[in-house]
């Protein structure tokens, strides 16, 4: 959506405003999105939080913040001060009514000021539990469903099951309308992902081969290589699965098997998405082995240093069951990808950092070569690298020079950068300014959580029902556990090694 959103006024309602996600992922980008000129002149931000500061000091913790984790750094001291003078900082107590009624006050001395309908942007970088509190806060205070210049912006984990995701979807809808909710799956804001459509449909190259036909199965990894480091408590109520699988995972797939929208309008491409979340099979709860595989990291060595076993980290049970590594075998139901298996697999204290979707392709029917002469063949993949690396490869099979006929291997290759010599944008970046202008195509309906809970429900029961006697199961350093490599050798697939 082409939208100038620099006339537009802006009052960003940051809740959260001190936490580990505004500091770490909120602040940074917004800060880019404000070197490049792409925040409105009439902006401001108003950080919200419980802690007992003033706004000099918040200003001092996101200077520390964009020094830590932004990708570019202020050119002169000129530059920050006219970024820090767009944000102030309110102490509130976030399950009080007054909080909200003050807000609203605020708000509307900042609407006298400007003059013009300002747009309130109310984004919960805070802990889930606040998440219907804050909702309920506003809604009260008159700044919910009857304000229409509102949009909500809701972070995962949007619940821990089916039952929870609805629980909060009720207030969030009650106090909001669908239109104004935001829900954030950061994969989403990727690049490299939104990238997948711009290659499936706006090529006519690949959607004839993009079908049962061709293309034998699907695998998608994400794997990182660091531990859970502080997030012990959280991920101890998360798991492998709920914390990248449900979300991320299944966005990929999503957007590797839909049918191609009639527009690029949101609805088109979310319900497009939603057709595949319907027709994958769901997962019969007593043969969830067949088709699940979990880890959990045992210590081990990453590039020479020892690293610790998940159960010894802070936070975590000494006999925890939560599981650090997931994979799932799913099958998409419908005329196109009748049969073919998309693989998912994602776990942290992998062997490296790495995500990547590897579309592989059908054998040829007949081998005209003698065998000897293809031995070094493979088959015919195309991989897009959506981190480290960014891009696509196709590989495939081309003959060695020489006087003899011998195959071998070759890649053809699409760098981002190389391409376009031209920074990418931070996932972040590109979603905060989808946010502000209103468009909602990379944020997930709630249909859409609702169903990929439903897909990955029958595993987190049977999981949680019988804990697993072999855990930990896989080392530091390594590719997750020998279940993981089962669950596709079965259908005489094998993981490969991600692409370089
Ligand atoms: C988050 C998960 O949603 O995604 C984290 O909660 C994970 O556990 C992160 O590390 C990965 O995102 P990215 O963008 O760093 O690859």
């Amino acid at each position: 959506m082409e939208t100038d959103i620099r006339n537009q006024c802006i009052a960003f309602v940051l809740f959260g405003a001190t936490g580990n996600l505004s500091q770490r992922l909120i602040i940074p980008a917004l800060f880019n999105l404000f070197l490049d000129g792409y925040l409105p002149e009439r902006f401001c931000l108003i950080g919200v939080d419980r802690s007992e500061i003033d706004s000099d000091q918040l200003r001092a913790l996101y200077r520390n913040a964009v020094a830590q984790h932004s990708r570019r750094q202020p050119r002169d001291d000129a530059t920050w001060q006219s970024f820090a003078k767009l944000f102030e900082y309110r102490t509130a107590n976030l399950l009080k009514t007054e909080s909200y009624v003050e807000l609203r006050d605020r708000l509307e001395k900042q609407q006298q000021i400007w003059c013009s309908s300002v747009v309130h942007l109310f984004y919960m970088a805070t802990p889930p539990s606040l998440f219907a509190p804050i909702a309920q806060g506003l809604a009260a205070a008159g700044l919910g469903k009857e304000h229409s210049p509102a949009r909500l912006v809701v972070e995962k984990p949007m619940g821990n099951d089916l039952d929870t995701f609805r629980a909060l979807n009720d207030v969030l809808t009650d106090t909001f309308d669908e239109p104004q909710i935001f829900r954030m799956d950061h994969f989403l804001g990727k690049e490299t992902v939104q990238n997948v459509l711009a290659m499936r449909f706006a090529n006519p190259l690949f959607e004839p081969i993009w079908n049962r036909r061709y293309i034998d199965h699907v695998a998608i990894t994400v794997a990182e290589s660091g531990g859970i480091g502080s997030r012990g408590g959280y991920y101890e109520q998360a798991g492998a699965l709920r914390d990248m699988i449900q979300n991320h995972l299944m966005q990929l797939l999503c957007l590797v098997a839909m049918e191609p929208p009639a527009t690029y309008d949101a609805d088109d491409v979310r319900n497009k998405k939603m057709d595949v979340l319907r027709a994958i099979r769901p997962i019969p709860p007593e043969l969830v082995h067949e088709f699940a595989a979990r880890g959990q990291y045992d210590h081990g060595w990453m590039a020479g240093v020892e690293a610790a076993g998940y159960r010894e980290e802070a936070g975590v049970k000494a006999d925890s069951n939560t599981e650090t590594f997931a994979a799932m075998k799913l099958y998409v139901d419908n005329w196109r990808w009748q049969g073919v298996p998309f693989y998912l697999r994602t776990g942290k204290r992998l062997a490296m950092d790495v995500a990547e979707i590897s579309v592989r392709f059908q054998d040829v029917p007949h081998h005209s070569f003698p065998d000897v002469v293809g031995l070094n063949a493979e088959p015919t993949r195309l991989v897009i690298q959506i981190q480290p690396e960014q891009g696509i490869v196709l590989k495939f099979t081309a003959k060695e020079p020489g006087f003899h006929i011998r195959l071998h291997p070759v890649a053809m290759r699409f760098n981002y950068r190389e391409a376009f010599r031209t920074e990418v944008p931070e996932a972040y970046e590109t979603l905060l300014w989808d946010i502000m202008a209103g468009d909602p195509t990379l944020f997930m309906r709630a249909d859409q959580v609702e169903a990929a809970w439903k897909l990955v429900e029958p595993v987190l029961n049977a999981w949680e029902r019988n804990p697993a006697p072999d855990f930990p199961n896989y080392a530091a350093g390594s590719w997750g556990p020998e279940s993981a490599e089962a669950l596709v050798a079965r259908n005489g697939d094998s993981w490969l090694a991600p692409t370089h």
